[in-house]
């Protein structure tokens, strides 16, 4: 046994080590030089979610500092968000009158055509990014048009998501991001942004979404809970890792600019995967759950909500994203800055 005063004073008998890799996290600076993923604020898309016949900003009470904005006032929090540093947002809309082909999806006067107008007249270098998807639109909050037996039919629904894209794509939206998950949207929606003369539009693709219990709090904030039922036909089972590769190829064959992985924290083996794969723009997705998750230990002070938030979205880049779709962006964007 050592005596605790060889210990300290230094004497006691070395190992002898030949590879030691705690020399280089001695100090910061020699921290700091070794570091292999940097993140910066270049990498955030900051999701926003606008709704109808409201007067003001409206907090999601599952998700503390998040609001729902009205049209009248999203200029004002892109604005915000621009004078961060943060480059793009992503636009939801949650309008008054749902029907059961989301008719108000593509209504070129809809919440999300108006608040996408609004934000490139105030802040037009702002990256304007719309989720392409009828479930906040149709009032049974499927992803698209249903049979007599509730199934999500999948070719008719491509026509209603090619509208919807090409009238975002005419409010002046500088990317489509289409997070419906049917066959063959990527290709359909391509060839409608196309012949409406946006061929220099970038197609966003949520390439592997699966069906995860993960989007619990955005389906309040977003009202898009379906009233029966699950995505389970549409989404991608959570098991699977290979397919979520055959979904990334077919979206890239069909003309996707940038693909995504979603959730994020609970599939960084999906984002590595692809990633190792594939070279296209690769966006992660930090889904509402795995804010709320973090939101609600730090307030019930059992995490350090800096400290997690950052390790988290470092893990995210780690795995190999390019971008990441987080509501952290804007108090991540003040912690880099600091
Ligand atoms: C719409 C859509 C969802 C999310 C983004 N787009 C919800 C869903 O598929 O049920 C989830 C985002 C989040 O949880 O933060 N299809």
């Amino acid at each position: 046994m050592l005596e605790e005063r060889e210990i300290i004073s230094g004497t006691a008998r070395r190992a002898n080590l030949v590879t030691r890799p705690r020399r280089t996290r001695r100090t910061e600076n020699l921290r700091r030089m070794v570091r292999e993923t940097h993140l910066s604020v270049d990498n955030f898309i900051y999701p926003l979610f606008i709704a109808e016949s409201i007067k003001e900003e409206v907090e999601i009470s599952s998700m503390p500092g998040v609001y729902r904005w009205p049209v009248e006032r999203v200029a004002r929090e892109a604005e915000t968000i621009a004078a961060l540093g943060i480059p793009a947002v992503l636009l939801f809309g949650i309008p008054d009158f749902k029907d059961a082909v989301g008719t108000e999806a593509y209504n070129p006067n809809g919440v999300v055509q108006a608040a996408v107008r609004e934000i490139k007249k105030a802040v037009p270098e702002l990256v304007v990014i719309t989720d392409v998807c009828l479930c906040e639109y149709t009032d049974h909050g499927h992803c698209g048009v249903l049979d007599a037996s509730g199934y999500v039919l999948n070719d008719p629904t491509l026509d209603l998501l090619s509208k919807m894209a090409l009238s975002h794509a005419e409010a002046g939206a500088d990317i489509i991001a289409p997070s419906d998950m049917m066959d063959g949207r990527i290709g359909a929606i391509r060839a409608a942004l196309d012949e409406g003369g946006f061929e220099n539009t970038p197609i966003m693709a949520y390439s592997a979404k699966y069906a995860s219990g993960f989007y619990g709090p955005f389906r309040e904030a977003a009202d898009s809970a379906p009233a029966f039922g699950d995505r389970r036909s549409y989404q991608m089972d959570p098991p699977n890792a290979r397919e979520a590769l055959r979904e990334v190829e077919l979206d890239i064959a069909e003309g996707a600019d940038m693909i995504m992985v979603k959730p994020a924290l609970a599939y960084l083996d999906v984002i590595a995967r692809v990633k190792d794969r594939f070279d296209l723009p690769l966006a992660a997705y930090n889904v509402s759950g795995e804010y709320s998750m973090l939101k609600a230990a730090a307030k019930m002070g059992w995490l350090d909500e800096e400290r997690v938030v950052r390790e988290s979205l470092t893990a995210i880049k780690r795995a190999g994203a390019d971008m990441i779709i987080t509501y952290h962006a804007k108090e991540a964007a003040r912690w880099l800055k600091s």
